[in-house]
């Protein structure tokens, strides 16, 4: 019930009794969120209030709007690996089958940026693999990978359909990635991605660099587009010493 006499503002009263309508179940995924009105009657709020706080929940991503239909619960968001794993083995491990395809795949010479990140001299010729990864089937990240010539030659050659290029690195060039790092950064998708992705124009989106290793020699640059509306980041924290 709403406290009107509490100092917690009426919207954030309603958001947690919709959250826990959510996290006890009583609402499932996909379930419509009742009106406004009948949630205005119900607790005894404007229908602004109400409105407010459907818009924050929308906007946090744990409700979606049908335009004409309604509003219903979002599915939980994916925690974003923070480990050296690849997207086939992450996706596995979480219960999802994890999908790729192919778009574009060509060799590049290495140019500023590129070939800074990579260590290699400009000029250098690099595989920049483009994919576009799914789970289930369903459309999460666009992949740009690009992976010095030298590290994998013939790369080209082998199939990346249906198969994880990191488990492609290992059974045929013998290549163990053994460090990484990663940066992750709020952005909003330009409208390849949002296509690709099956995204309004301008969503927003997690950006991601992410350098991988193998015996101290820089084996991948992917840049990467992965949507907000799916994946969020969770870390546990240690106390400051
Ligand atoms: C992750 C990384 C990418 C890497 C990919 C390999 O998603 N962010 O840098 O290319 O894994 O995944 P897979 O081996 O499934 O092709």
């Amino acid at each position: 019930m709403i406290d009107p006499t509490s100092p917690v503002p009426k919207y954030s009263q309603l958001r947690e009794i919709l959250l826990d309508w959510i996290e006890e179940s009583r609402l499932g995924v996909d379930d419509a969120v009742p009106s406004e009105r009948e949630l205005g009657v119900k607790y005894g709020l404007s229908r602004m209030t109400v409105r407010q706080t459907i818009d924050h929940l929308v906007a946090e991503g744990k409700l979606y709007r049908v335009p004409g239909k309604g509003t219903f619960v979002a599915r939980p968001k994916i925690e974003m690996s923070l480990r050296l794993a690849s997207f086939t083995e992450d996706m596995r491990s979480r219960g999802y089958v994890p999908g790729a395809r192919d778009l574009a795949r060509r060799i590049v010479p290495a140019r500023g940026h590129l070939a800074r990140m990579l260590g290699i001299a400009p000029g250098t010729p690099v595989h920049h693999i483009e994919r576009l990864r799914t789970a289930d089937g369903e459309p999460m990240a666009v992949e740009r990978s690009n992976i010095p010539l030298s590290v994998a030659p013939g790369l080209n050659e082998h199939s990346l359909s249906g198969r994880s290029l990191y488990q492609l690195l290992e059974e045929e060039y013998g290549l163990l990635l053994d460090s990484g790092e990663q940066t992750i950064e709020a952005g909003i998708c330009d409208s390849t991605d949002a296509r690709l992705l099956g995204l309004p124009s301008a969503s927003a989106v997690l950006l991601l660099q992410r350098r991988s290793f193998a015996n101290g020699r820089c084996a991948e640059l992917a840049i990467s587009t992965y949507r907000a509306d799916r994946y969020q980041l969770h870390s546990t924290l240690d106390p400051q010493r």
